[in-house]
């Protein structure tokens, strides 16, 4: 077995500690009994599934805990190091990736695609910023869902609602959607192969930030996108410039996507849990980064003590009625310490509120003085029901919470850290507005999404260009 493992070389980009060696980690499974990150167990779980066979699932979680790891905890620790960066305002955040990934569209083709679009994303914003960009994908594990009722009802039929792919079935039959534990391994298998495709990708010469830049060129050709050339142009002028000068480095060919999902079903984290030899601390092996949605973050919470005992940088989504004592209540249950790095909180306000709701919290937590890295999720506030009827989301209101998230943080004086989008690689059409100037009826077209209505191809290079201006 080799043991330079590619993905543990350290860091490309200017950011980070030193390099680690670069032996891959022994990791700790606890047998029998319980696990020092089980303490969830004693807490309020909300948004779990109601598994009709208990031993299934027993077996299952047995199973996975005897797994190798998905991800590494010195890659884990330099993600940390990278938000940390983030959060001073020495890196910008790039986080991208379906709404609900599902096992159908794990292909070699969808994830090319999605894994091309964010890269192409993050050369235009690494020139925007003048910064080193952190890649983050909502993938290689995205495949659990809050719902906000557990059953649905079609046509006086109600079942089981679909929770995502780790769980039940989209398809609407009574067997489709049961909750099947079998369906975690298959999680953990789609999540380790779309890892090593990710690791294929990154580290093999496709993530060449020449070749990268050379579809952008495709992108701006486009005359919807005029808009863009000039800045396009600049970008342009810089690859050359490098290409004339002899610049040519090994970070030119490769980059670091993290993977990160929602931390939704408790039995599989706590089952992808192992103990890092190395540090003698508990990791989440299912992916780099995980967050905590919205309908799950009550402070007494299952969700919220899981991800307080494990060592990863951990995110939490914000709505516009958080209140100040809640933020620093979770603070206070998730970086006690104030460890840099190792809290995001992902405001999710809604572009109409966004300016006035978010700079009270930015307020306390400046003067709380812990550190935050701040990212702005400008999709979930935003969601609105077509006259045709679909669940869609309009571009422009989409880059409005945005630019509401900048205004917010140069108002205060806090730094805003990036940006965490739902989106395909695909030229689907459940967005509207853009450049292309999708409509309520064009949505009829390709609208493919199990849940949310995600950026396409087109409309996330978009989103890049108009934010690389919000950054210059
Ligand atoms: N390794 C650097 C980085 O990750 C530069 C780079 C190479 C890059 N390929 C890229 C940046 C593709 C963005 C996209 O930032
Ligand atoms: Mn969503």
């Amino acid at each position: 077995m080799r043991t330079d493992l590619p993905w543990r070389e350290g860091r490309s980009g200017a950011v980070g500690g030193p390099l680690r060696p670069s032996a891959p980690e022994s990791y700790e499974t606890v047998e029998g009994g319980l696990a020092p990150w089980d303490t969830w167990r004693s807490h309020e779980a909300l948004q779990q599934p109601n598994y009709p066979d208990e031993s299934a699932l027993k077996d299952v979680t047995a199973l996975l805990r005897q797994q190798p790891p998905l991800v590494f905890a010195g890659e884990v620790d330099d993600l940390r190091a990278e938000l940390a960066a983030a959060g001073r305002g020495e890196a910008f955040v790039l986080t991208g990736g379906d709404c609900a990934e599902t096992f159908r569209e794990a292909t070699a083709d969808h994830l090319r695609r999605k894994i091309q679009t964010l890269l192409q994303m993050a050369v235009v914003l690494t020139y925007g910023a003048s910064m080193p960009v952190v890649k983050i994908g909502r993938i290689a594990g995205q495949y659990a869902k809050p719902r906000s009722a557990d059953m649905e009802t079609r046509d006086g039929v109600t079942l089981p609602s679909y929770r995502g792919d780790a769980v039940n079935s989209v398809e609407f039959t009574k067997e489709a959607r049961i909750p099947d534990p079998q369906r975690l391994v298959d999680t953990y298998h789609h999540a380790a192969s779309t890892l090593n495709l990710i690791r294929a990708f990154t580290k093999g010469g496709y993530a060449d930030l020449r070749l990268v830049h050379h579809w952008n060129r495709g992108f701006t050709a486009n005359p919807a996108y005029a808009r863009y050339e000039s800045l396009a142009a600049e970008i342009h002028r810089a690859v050359k410039f490098m290409e004339a000068a002899g610049a040519d480095f090994d970070s030119l060919r490769s980059v670091d996507l993290y993977s990160s999902h929602e931390a939704l079903l408790l039995e599989y984290e706590s089952a992808m849990t192992r103990i890092d030899s190395r540090s003698g601390q508990a990791y989440n092996t299912s992916g780099h980064f995980l967050w905590v949605g919205e309908r799950t973050r009550n402070l007494d919470g299952a969700h919220i003590e899981l991800l307080s005992s494990v060592r990863n940088p951990v995110g939490v989504k914000l709505g516009p009625t958080t209140s100040v004592n809640e933020m620093l209540s979770l603070m206070d249950r998730l970086n006690p310490q104030g460890e840099e790095g190792r809290l995001t909180f992902i405001t999710r306000m809604g572009a109409e509120r966004i300016r006035e709701v978010l700079p009270p919290l930015l307020e306390a937590a400046k003067a709380d003085g812990r550190p935050v890295t701040w990212t702005t999720d400008p999709m979930h506030g935003n969601t609105i029901t077509s006259s045709t009827g679909y669940k869609t989301r309009r571009f422009e209101t989409i880059m409005d919470e945005v630019r509401g998230f900048f205004d917010a943080h140069y108002s205060v004086g806090t730094v805003p850290g990036g940006i965490h989008v739902e989106l395909t690689g695909d030229d689907v059409t459940e967005v509207i507005g853009g450049a292309e100037e999708l409509d309520d009826d064009s949505l009829r077209q390709r609208y493919e999404t199990v849940v949310d209505p995600r950026l396409n191809h087109q409309q996330s290079l978009e989103m890049a260009f108009q934010v690389a201006e919000l950054l210059r």
